[in-house]
């Protein structure tokens, strides 16, 4: 029965909040979103990008230049000159800063300001100011920064797949995005859209096992929420569990996987990062992995990836508009959902339950800061390596005459509690280990009944 209030045909009755829900969408300074994420490190550019000029950026609201001095050193200071506020972009770089165009004032890469030079011989105004400056630091190809209260700079959290044993190349990526960086980074909480966007409703983007509908599970980890969708294809069950690491990191398995051949890979294909820029524009920033585990079969295809671009279909906005609305990708769904996603309006369903678990561990992290707490930073364990919990794993379990679906929940659950019970193992042998535990949940009684009673036969 039609609702009363929502009759058909009735748009003149429908609500619209405009409510941007600022307390977790907005970024700039002195929001409690802002103070928030300033509690971390954000990657900000390629090191590629930077060349031998200031690179002007906007970062959580704020106009900075970016620069490497000719010594070698990064540098993140404020745009406007602490003298009379012209732009940086047109400093001068030096040995070891930047010099501002207009007066010559000269500033080193901590915001100290090392010269005055239109000031008479002894003046001390130098010594009573500091030019506004983050801490930098560059790792995987991509420069960091850190943009909180100083005397709290966090260590740079090293996560393991980063440092994944050789052979294993890091390519980085960076996308721009014309919307708030919360809709984006939910994309990593929100599983079920690969079967419907990426297959059921547009046609196969990636490959045509994305089609079945996959079980969830949403599981908290120490670092945030794994989203683990497991789905039976034919006599394999694959599960594709993804982390969302706080604030605004995720990692993602492939989109090559066929569902027919085994798999296991106990890391990413992507590691991530959506960095505001401001309330309306974001960056995705990160890297690909590129190794046999993860793309057994060499599927990646590098010179398609680095600044504007990645080797996945509809990351992007470059196909033509027809194109794209016959097959959106991640970049129309999520930038359509305006330039901040008014959630009001939404009327969230049982698939979203990892939706509404991220976002409320987001806004308890907003609101401890606010209320004087330091974030939590993630947990260490060999050589200072922060362990995750992305998985791709598609291996023959076939389907019993029980109920299937809670076998592929049980078997997606039992192989994430494994994967997190896993954390303090080097990183070089967790894989072959988590490797061993899982195969033999293939010969248990819970997921392979008729194949532990022949074998029982048998013995
Ligand atoms: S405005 Fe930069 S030195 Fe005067
Ligand atoms: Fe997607």
């Amino acid at each position: 029965m039609a609702n009363p209030k929502r009759p058909p045909f009735g748009g003149f009755y429908h609500p619209a909040s405009n409510d941007e829900d600022a307390e977790l969408t907005h970024v700039g300074p002195g929001t409690p979103g802002g103070n928030y994420l300033r509690r971390f490190w954000h990657p900000i550019a390629l090191v590629s990008e930077l060349k031998d000029m200031p690179m002007p950026i906007r970062v959580l609201g704020e106009d900075l230049i970016l620069f490497r001095t000719k010594s070698g050193k990064l540098g993140l200071v404020l745009r406007a000159c602490s003298h009379r506020g012209t732009s940086l972009e047109y400093g001068i770089i030096s040995e070891e800063g930047i010099r501002c165009a207009y007066h010559g004032w000269h500033y080193g890469v901590d915001g100290n300001v090392l010269e005055t030079p239109s000031e008479p011989p002894g003046s001390r105004l130098r010594e009573s100011l500091c030019h506004g400056a983050y801490r930098t630091h560059e790792h995987a190809g991509l420069i960091f920064t850190y943009m909180g209260p100083p005397e709290e700079t966090p260590d740079f959290p090293i996560y393991d797949t980063l440092v994944w044993p050789e052979p294993n190349r890091l390519v980085p990526y960076k996308l721009d995005m014309p919307c708030n960086w919360l809709q984006v980074h939910e994309n990593a909480a929100d599983p079920i859209h690969t079967a419907y966007l990426h297959s059921i409703v547009t046609g196969v983007q990636f490959t045509p096992a994305f089609s079945a509908l996959p079980v969830l599970e949403f599981i908290e980890t120490p670092l945030g929420l794994l989203s683990v969708a497991t789905r039976r294809c034919g006599e394999n069950i694959w599960v594709r569990a993804s982390d969302a690491i706080l604030p605004n990191v995720a990692q993602f398995g492939t989109g090559f996987v066929d569902g027919e051949r085994e798999k296991f890979a106990l890391c990413a294909a992507f590691t991530r990062w959506i960095v505001p820029r401001d309330n309306t524009h974001c960056w995705v920033i990160g890297v690909r992995h590129l190794n046999r585990v993860i793309d057994p079969y060499d599927q990646s295809k590098p010179d398609e990836i680095g600044l504007g671009k990645i080797d996945l279909m509809g990351q992007t906005d470059e196909r033509p508009y027809r194109d794209r609305q016959k097959s959106p990708g991640d970049w129309d769904a999520m930038v359509a959902q305006g330039p901040i996603a008014i959630r009001k309006n939404e009327h969230l369903s049982s698939t979203d339950i990892g939706i509404a678990q991220m976002r409320r561990q987001i806004r308890n992290g907003i609101r401890a800061v606010a209320s004087g707490a330091t974030p939590s930073q993630p947990k260490r364990y060999n050589k200072g390596i922060v362990p995750t919990y992305n998985n791709e794993i598609v291996l023959k379990v076939p389907a019993g005459s029980g109920d299937d679906a809670a076998i592929l929940r049980a078997f997606g659950r039992k192989v994430c509690d494994l994967v997190i019970g896993s954390e303090s193992v080097e990183v070089g042998t967790r894989q072959k280990q988590i490797e061993q535990s899982v195969r033999s949940l293939q010969t248990s009684e819970a997921f392979a009944p008729s194949a532990k009673k022949e074998a029982l036969v048998d013995g």
